[in-house]
């Protein structure tokens, strides 16, 4: 076996998550999901697609109809998005490794903001590249960017730049002003942005783009030529995790390369997955703005009941779907959550599962169907801190 494989780290949340299982008394809010299922017309569509018998292969690069609606769907936020530039993947993490096996060559350097949700940074690693980490700061709980040392850190030998902004864990946004400017950096130096926009609309700060809230995108600002990708994903904003269907936003140029390198990997979505998603898309404007109110609600409410537990310290984050806090006097987040949930049923994320940069940190999603759910946790936490 490579050791870039056997070094590959354990996820920690899963290792919180495994020692309860087989508990159903457990409040669980550490995955980044919500405990809705996804809306009916779009499980009606794949039902009614399994019926019609598509049971079969499709193209590398996705049904040509869906491509479409992804790129209307995407030209209705940042402007217009050719289909020739879309590939749909089979979920958000795989349209991100495939853009890392596209780019990254062992040995390549690649720049990578953290904390950050794991999955991103051991991508490269599995390749054989090296990350180098450029941290957000804490400020009264709310994680913010040195620009100045970002640019710094991106040089003519930087071959990829990793951003995800909405940021899981932390709700860090980039704003429209930062973007351009890393933008005009990275054509100076050669490098290729990778941005990971899976929850660009889960953003609650001032609406960047019409018709409803969606964070800043590159997709704003960048043209065909640039060296540019971005993931984005049916999972978070139409609540379709279980689905696995995402799309990655290429430069024209590059989509017959990357329908190649799909044959290799998943071949293609399921048809009846697509066609879900063909669905989602078709009412996107109608529920993907239900769905952010009601997580802004989510997070309003776990937010306000945090500011108020003494010894705890956090921000309200202006997009994602986590409240990542931390607690006066814990400074070991594996124990902390591992003990939150063997002796109080509260289930959270420990902040070093996104490195260390994290560490003393917990993440706890919001996203919850009955926001009462939310109150019983914060009960939970008040007593396992000691309240
Ligand atoms: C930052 C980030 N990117 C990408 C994904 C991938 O989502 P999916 O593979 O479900 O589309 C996630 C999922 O949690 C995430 O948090």
């Amino acid at each position: 076996m490579r050791d870039a494989i056997q070094n590959l780290p354990g996820s920690k949340i899963r290792e919180v998550a495994n020692a309860a299982l087989g508990r159903s008394d457990v409040l669980a809010f550490w995955f980044g999901e919500s405990d809705e299922a996804t809306p009916d017309f779009i499980r009606q569509a794949a039902i009614e697609s399994l019926q019609r018998g598509e049971t079969f292969y499709s193209h590398n690069l996705g049904l040509p109809e869906l491509r479409l609606a992804i790129a209307g769907y995407a030209s209705g936020l940042h402007g217009a998005i050719a289909d020739q530039r879309i590939a749909v993947t089979s979920s958000g993490v795989t349209a991100l490794m495939l853009a890392m096996q596209m780019l990254v060559t062992a040995g390549d350097e690649v720049v990578a903001v953290v904390p950050v949700w794991p999955n991103l940074t051991a991508q490269p690693l599995i390749l054989g590249a090296r990350v180098t980490r450029v941290s957000l700061r804490p400020q009264a709980g709310l994680w913010t960017l040195d620009l100045e040392e970002l640019l710094a850190a991106v040089t003519p030998d930087t071959r990829v730049l990793l951003l995800n902004s909405p940021n899981n864990p932390t709700g860090w946004t980039l704003t429209r002003e930062q973007q351009a400017v890393l933008l005009a950096h990275c054509r100076r130096t050669g490098t290729w942005i990778v941005a990971d926009e899976v929850y660009e609309r889960i953003y609650f700060g001032p609406s960047a783009c019409a018709p409803s809230a969606c964070a800043p995108s590159f997709l704003d600002l960048a043209s065909d030529e640039d060296r540019l990708i971005v993931a984005a994903s049916f999972s978070k904003s139409f609540l379709m995790t279980g689905w696995r269907l995402g799309w990655l936003v290429v430069p024209e140029a590059h989509q017959d390369t990357l329908g190649k390198l799909l044959e290799f990997n998943s071949s293609c979505a399921p048809v009846f997955v697509q066609r879900a998603g063909l669905a989602a898309l078709a009412r996107a404007e109608e529920v993907v703005p239900q769905i952010n109110a009601h997580f802004r609600d989510c997070r309003d409410r776990l937010l306000a009941g945090l500011m108020v537990t003494p010894k705890v310290s956090v921000a309200s984050p202006p997009g994602g779907l986590y409240a990542f806090f931390r607690v006066e006097g814990e400074d070991d987040s594996l124990a902390l959550a591992k003990r939150l949930v063997a002796r109080h049923g509260l289930g959270l994320a420990p902040g070093v599962a996104f490195g260390p940069e994290g560490e003393g940190w917990l993440r706890w999603c919001f996203a919850s169907r009955d926001l009462t759910r939310l109150d019983q946790g914060l009960l939970r936490l008040a007593a396992g801190i000691g309240l």
